[in-house]
């Protein structure tokens, strides 16, 4: 069984979400940016668990995707070396497996992104295997809420003890 967690992330919260979730999923499992989740990586995939943050109630766009230049000069740097998500999401082959779908962002009805991403895996081929998670961050670019981290990873562990 290969499953593959990928995430965009701009401050780091999600990587750190992602690589929990990998770590939970089993040895092996990998966590990768939307610019490592290429083609080749993804072959033969049976299980993909994509995450991004919430920015402006959703997944980023072109519209929203914060930038040194749309932020205040006080605000930490956005890491801005990979894709989009939903740049991802539109470009990922048709395949067929299994999906779960994870956000980060703050506390409180600010939006999800985890129904996007379930949404383009699904079209894609990729049926969920269970319902989104959410992580919760305690400041606009972190840090993650005590005890996120280890719950990423009891998630990640859920997933692997529901595959066949
Ligand atoms: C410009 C900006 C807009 C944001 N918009 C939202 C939002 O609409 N809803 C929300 O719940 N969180 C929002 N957040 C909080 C982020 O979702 C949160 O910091 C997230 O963990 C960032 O993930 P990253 O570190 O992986 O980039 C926003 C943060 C920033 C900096």
């Amino acid at each position: 069984m290969k499953a593959v967690v990928v995430y965009e992330s701009l401050w780091g919260n999600t990587a750190k979400i992602a690589q929990a979730i990998a770590e939970g999923l089993g040895a092996g499992t990998l966590a990768l940016s939307t610019a490592q989740a290429t083609p080749e990586a993804l072959a033969g995939v049976d299980l993909i668990v994509a995450g991004a943050p919430v920015i402006a109630f959703n997944l980023t766009s072109d519209a929203t995707r914060p930038s040194p230049q749309s932020l205040p000069s006080t605000a930490p740097k956005p890491d801005l070396s990979h894709p989009m998500m939903r740049t991802w999401l539109e470009s990922l082959p048709a395949g067929s497996g299994r999906s779960a779908a994870f956000e980060t962002r703050v506390r409180g009805p600010f939006g999800h992104s985890v129904k996007t991403i379930s949404a383009a895996l699904e079209a894609a081929g990729y049926a969920t295997m269970a319902p989104p998670a959410s992580f919760i961050v305690t400041g606009k670019y972190g840090i993650l809420r005590d005890g996120e981290v280890d719950r990423a990873r009891e998630w990640g562990a859920a997933l692997a003890r529901a595959l066949p």
